[in-house]
């Protein structure tokens, strides 16, 4: 027969202890919050042996009187929610009434608080026995100070890092406080040296500037969106950075710093094409919601919630963060406003189409076999669902736009009010292509030419696979392709980007670079299918371009979504700015 104890308080603190209190970093974390939640508008802290031997926080909040001084160190003893009810709309950080007893029962603790300037209480307590209160001096505020974390718990206690990883875990919890409530001065020693110190900062960025530097902060994109009743505001890294430097992940939902892969997933899918594969962008968000929809009792620490709607958060999330890297002014300091007309470009007539033409025949192999290949195509002849392919949306136009010089046969030049730009023809033509793919994908308006006789091809193994994994897409961007027996197949008709474009080697390319390959994702298996389709298809470096396609190719490039980056996430423009060159020549 089994015989069932209830076990004593102090014993039940022990075990919620192993949940809230991991490490002294936790308890940083737990009193920092408490003294948030009191009203405080200046926390200082004092650690020593990375929190090891001791842990004092002060603020100046609202302080607690002498029974309340008692009373928060009983288990669930707390002055945030008195009903099931308050839980739904809990705003403070603390609500369990679980941190303080915990803390106590594995540590010395000594409490000091007044409600105002004079009479105070000062509590004492060693691992959990019952406190005693006597009557001291203080100003308004409170002072927990936590001696010898797991000094009665030596199987924890063996657990501790030494005292330099302990004190970076903390001051990671510091510098995430220090972002939640950027209106708070905090000020930190660790073994008597001044580690850390913040003033209160009016935003974001003011406040990511004082944790590092000025320079930083400026760098990050400021992004800021609503999605229905979601608010998604913060800052993330500028493509070209990402990978150069430390990465940082800070999540709010609600003013409550957490944990979520999920979210961070989702702004990381919204640099896909623009960010090397493999690395990944600093992000500061912070995501606003009704109280309603999420829930935050779901994690000892609150380090983790659960939204009621998961998939509309991330789609929020992605879409904000899509939106801050489409707007902004790319690059090496410089971006759209490059493209934007100025004194120097003359109006001149512009071909808009003479990069993507769909009235051309696309050339198979070489330009010599041009003539050849315009025999075998017959007029497009489309199903009338289809978009009519008749290139009418952009007739040649007059535009002020610089005068363009062609370098190397692989850049183009030009000059600006602010320098010299080089655009790197490839890059600049992938990126174009790229979203030109991207949107006919979407809509399924994907032009396409009918050719004549057929075009056979030979596979291997692996490509006819990936061909036939990836049937349904080639389709959507224009190809139509049937097995011809054996290791064959029959192309009866093609893609039609732009008059240079070679449908033959595009596909084998394609398909050689979707061999053995399963991304995850529906979306993101898309997306590197037309990257890798615009990268072959692009025109490459040592092609030489006519005036007509250097005009072409300079408008389509600044009316993409992100003129800066080719779907690798490299550059696709280069400045040299007059200053940089004055300061060469010494006449600055
Ligand atoms: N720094 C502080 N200033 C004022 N009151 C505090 C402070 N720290 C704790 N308290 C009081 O003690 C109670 C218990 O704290 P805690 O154990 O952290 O639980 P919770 O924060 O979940 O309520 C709080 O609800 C609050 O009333
Ligand atoms: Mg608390």
């Amino acid at each position: 027969m089994p015989v069932i104890t209830v076990l004593p308080s102090a014993v039940a603190d022990q075990i919620a202890a192993g949940e809230v209190v991991e490490r002294p970093a936790s308890v940083v974390k737990e009193l920092v919050e408490n003294a948030l939640d009191a009203g405080a508008t200046a926390i200082s802290l004092a650690i020593e042996e990375g929190g090891r031997t001791l842990i004092r926080v002060s603020d100046d909040g609202c302080g607690m009187d002498a029974d309340d001084a008692v009373l928060c160190l009983a288990r669930h003893g707390t002055s945030k929610i008195r009903s099931s009810a308050d839980l739904a709309a809990v705003h403070t950080f603390g609500f369990r009434g679980e941190a303080l007893p915990a803390i106590a029962s594995v540590s010395r603790l000594e409490l000091e608080t007044a409600r105002s300037d004079g009479a105070g209480t000062r509590v004492v307590s060693a691992g959990g026995a019952p406190a005693v209160a006597t009557p001291t001096q203080r100003r308004c505020g409170t002072t927990v100070s936590v001696a010898n974390l797991f000094f009665n718990v030596p199987a924890r206690a063996k657990f501790l890092r030494g005292a330099r990883s302990e004190w970076r875990a903390i001051s990671d919890a510091l510098v995430t406080l220090a972002l939640v409530r950027r209106d708070i001065r905090l000020d930190v020693t660790h073994d008597g040296r001044r580690a850390f110190a913040a003033s209160p900062a009016a935003t974001l960025r003011a406040r990511i500037a004082e944790l590092w530097r000025a320079e930083y902060a400026n760098s990050l994109l400021a992004v800021d969106d609503v999605s229905g009743v979601i608010h998604v505001s913060g800052l993330v890294e500028r493509p070209a950075d990402v990978g150069t430097r430390t990465r940082r992940t800070f999540i709010a939902v609600n003013g409550r710093a957490i944990r979520d892969a999920g979210i961070v997933r989702a702004a990381e899918a919204a640099f896909r094409s623009t960010i090397p594969a493999g690395t990944r962008p600093s992000l500061f968000l912070d995501v606003t919601l009704p109280a309603g929809d999420v829930d935050v009792n779901v994690h000892p620490a609150k380090a983790e919630v659960r939204f009621q709607d998961r998939w509309t958060v991330e789609r929020a999330v992605e879409r904000a963060v899509r939106a801050a890297l489409g707007n902004f002014d790319a690059g090496a300091g410089f971006g759209r406003t490059f493209f934007v007309t100025s004194e120097l470009g003359a109006p001149v007539q512009v071909d808009r189409d003479v990069l993507q033409p769909i009235d051309a025949p696309p050339l198979f192999a070489t330009a010599a076999d041009a003539h050849a290949a315009q025999a075998q195509i017959a007029p497009y002849d489309a199903p009338p669902s289809h978009a009519d392919p008749t290139p009418s949306a952009h007739p040649a136009a007059t535009e002020a736009i610089p005068a363009l010089t062609q370098l190397r046969r692989t850049y183009i030049m030009f000059e600006h009010e602010d320098g010299v730009v080089l655009i790197d023809q490839h890059s600049a033509h992938e990126r174009v292509l790229y979203e030109t793919f991207l949107g006919q994908f979407e809509r399924g308006d994907a032009p396409s030419q009918r050719l004549l006789l057929p075009l056979t091809i030979d596979l291997a193994p692996a490509e006819l696979d990936a061909l036939e994994r990836h049937r349904v897409d080639f389709e959507r961007v224009g190809y139509e392709v049937a097995p011809f027996g054996g290791s064959t197949v029959a192309v009866y008709a093609v893609p039609a980007p732009h008059r240079r474009f070679d449908a033959e080697r595009c596909l084998r390319d394609t398909l050689a670079s979707l061999t053995g390959d399963r991304v995850a994702s529906t979306a993101a298996r898309h997306e590197k299918m037309l990257a890798t389709m615009a990268c072959k298809a692009a025109v490459k470096a040592g092609d030489s371009l006519s005036d007509d396609e250097m005009r072409a190719l300079f408008i389509a490039l600044r009316d993409t979504r992100l003129p800066a980056h080719d779907v690798h996430g490299r550059a696709t423009i280069v400045q040299l700015a007059w200053s940089e060159v004055e300061r060469r020549f010494g006449r600055a």
